[in-house]
């Protein structure tokens, strides 16, 4: 071939691909590639302020799981100077490959200050990534720098959260299918996810998120 019939085959090869499924042109789905892991009922472990039933501070009714907590609750065990919370774990751990939580969240207007979303493990403090919500915005910790959604109050958001463990880690954080965040891992070698409310910055006095279609897949690795 020529040397001058090169040029439109590159600019083809490095033009992004229009998507094949006549959508919009989000990122292509974050689960394309993965596989779902299966999740028994006894994977999800509430964690809630001890001196109190769980109906008190959680609700599962037609699919929805619903947490709330009170910033002048307890912790969840007695003796734990942890902050309050109504959170559950998921207790499917993993300890390497690339491993992704999705579910569709809600977080109703007013709730502020607390962390909604965990990868547990790390390397020298506990966590490897939290989601926090300050005044109806959706970031990385309380990093103003890293705000994933700039408006998360009183509507279902789709999140996809991808951690791939190998090395120093890497995550990646999708709202409705369109990556936010793409972030450093924090080491450690054992990782589950939580999800709920979990008391962090100036807290309002009641905080509450619904999560449904709860999924956690992991890659196919050929
Ligand atoms: C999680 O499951 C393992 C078994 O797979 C069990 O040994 C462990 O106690 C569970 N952890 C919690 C917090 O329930
Ligand atoms: C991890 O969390 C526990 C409370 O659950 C706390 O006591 C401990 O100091 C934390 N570790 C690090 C390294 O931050």
């Amino acid at each position: 071939m020529a040397k001058c019939c090169w040029l439109p085959w590159l600019i083809i090869i490095l033009l992004p691909l229009p998507p094949c499924d006549g959508s919009s042109g989000a990122d292509v789905d974050p689960t394309a590639g993965f596989a779902a892991v299966e999740l028994t009922g006894d994977m999800f472990k509430l964690h809630k302020p001890y001196d109190l039933p769980p109906e008190q501070r959680y609700e599962f009714r037609d699919g929805v799981r619903r947490m709330w907590v009170l910033c002048s609750d307890r912790p969840f065990s007695p003796g734990s100077t942890t902050k309050p919370r109504s959170e559950i774990l998921l207790n499917k751990t993993y300890t390497s490959g690339v491993w992704q939580f999705e579910a569709y969240g809600y977080v109703p207007s007013g709730t502020t200050g607390v962390s909604i979303l965990q990868v547990f493990g790390a390397s020298g403090r506990n966590t490897t990534l939290m989601l926090h919500v300050y005044g109806g915005r959706l970031m990385y910790y309380h990093d103003e720098a890293r705000v994933v959604d700039g408006d998360i109050y009183d509507r279902w958001f789709r999140l996809n959260v991808v951690h791939d463990v190998a090395g120093v880690g890497k995550l990646a954080v999708f709202v409705d299918g369109e990556r936010r965040l793409t972030v450093a891992g924090h080491g450690g070698y054992r990782h589950y996810f939580k999800f709920g409310v979990y008391v962090q910055r100036d807290p309002s006095h009641y905080m509450e998120s619904r999560w449904r279609d709860v999924k956690v897949y992991t890659k196919i690795v050929d």
